[in-house]
C-alpha cells in the first residue's frame, strides 16, 4: 500500500462492513460532517436503486465510500494525488476539491478491498459524472444531489424530484442544467461539461 494511504489507517481498526466502518473511520479523522452526509446518500441511493431496479448493493457500496477522501485535507489533495500518481486534469489543478472523487476511488479499492471497476468508476464520478454514464454512475451522482448537506432547500430539488418520475437520466439532467446555468460551478471539468452537452442534446426541447 502506498505510504500515504498506509498513515490513514494507522491506528485504525476496521470492523465486518462498510455501515460501520465508514462512518468510524471518518469520524477517526475528525469529519463526522461527512459521515452524517454519506448515511443520507447512502438512504438516497437505496431509494433510487429500489425504484429504478437496480442493484442496492453496489449502489451502497458506492454511496458509503463516494467522500471518503474526506479524511484527506483539501490543501493536501493536489500533492496527494500526484503522490498516488493520478491523473490531474489542468481544472482540477485550478480547483483541487474536484480531484476528492478520483481520491475517494483509489481509498476505495486500496484501503476498502473494492475490486468491482463499475464501483469505483461511479465513486471517481460522483460530482461531476461524465458521459455516456453508467446506471449506478448516474445513481451515485444523483443521490449525492438528492442529499442536500448544506441549510434549506436546494434551488433544482423539487424539479429534480418530478424528473424521477420520468428517468433518472432526466434528473440528472435537472441537475446539471441547474449547475450549468446558476454559475456555480468554478471551473468547468470537462467530464461535467461533456455530461452537460450530451444531455441538453437530447433533452433541451423536450
Ligand atoms: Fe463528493
Ligand atoms: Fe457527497
Amino acid at each position: 500500500m502506498h505510504p500515504v494511504l498506509e498513515s490513514l489507517i494507522t491506528g485504525f481498526s476496521f470492523g465486518e462492513n462498510l455501515k460501520e466502518d465508514v462512518p468510524a473511520f471518518l469520524n477517526f479523522h475528525g469529519c463526522p460532517n461527512t459521515a452524517a452526509h454519506t448515511r443520507s446518500v447512502v438512504e438516497q441511493a437505496q431509494l433510487l436503486a429500489a425504484r429504478f431496479e437496480l442493484d442496492t448493493a453496489s449502489g451502497e457500496t458506492a454511496a458509503w465510500l463516494h467522500d471518503i477522501s474526506a479524511v484527506i485535507p483539501n490543501e493536501e489533495r493536489l500533492d496527494v494525488s500526484q503522490q498516488l500518481g493520478l491523473e490531474i486534469l489542468l481544472q482540477e489543478a485550478q480547483l483541487p476539491l474536484l480531484l476528492h472523487q478520483k481520491i475517494s476511488a483509489v481509498i476505495a479499492e486500496e484501503i476498502f478491498g473494492i475490486r468491482a471497476a463499475g464501483i469505483l468508476d461511479a465513486i471517481r464520478c460522483h460530482t461531476t459524472l461524465k458521459p455516456n454514464p453508467t446506471p449506478l454512475e448516474m445513481l451515485v451522482f444523483a443521490a449525492d444531489k438528492l442529499a442536500w448537506d448544506q441549510k434549506g432547500i436546494p434551488p433544482y430539488l423539487p424539479e429534480m424530484e418530478s424528473a424521477l418520475d420520468h428517468s433518472l437520466e432526466a434528473a440528472v439532467w435537472i441537475y446539471q442544467r441547474y449547475l450549468w446555468n446558476s454559475g456555480k460551478a468554478k471551473v468547468i471539468h470537462p467530464w461535467m461539461q461533456g455530461s452537460y452537452l450530451e444531455l441538453k442534446a437530447k433533452y433541451e426541447f423536450m
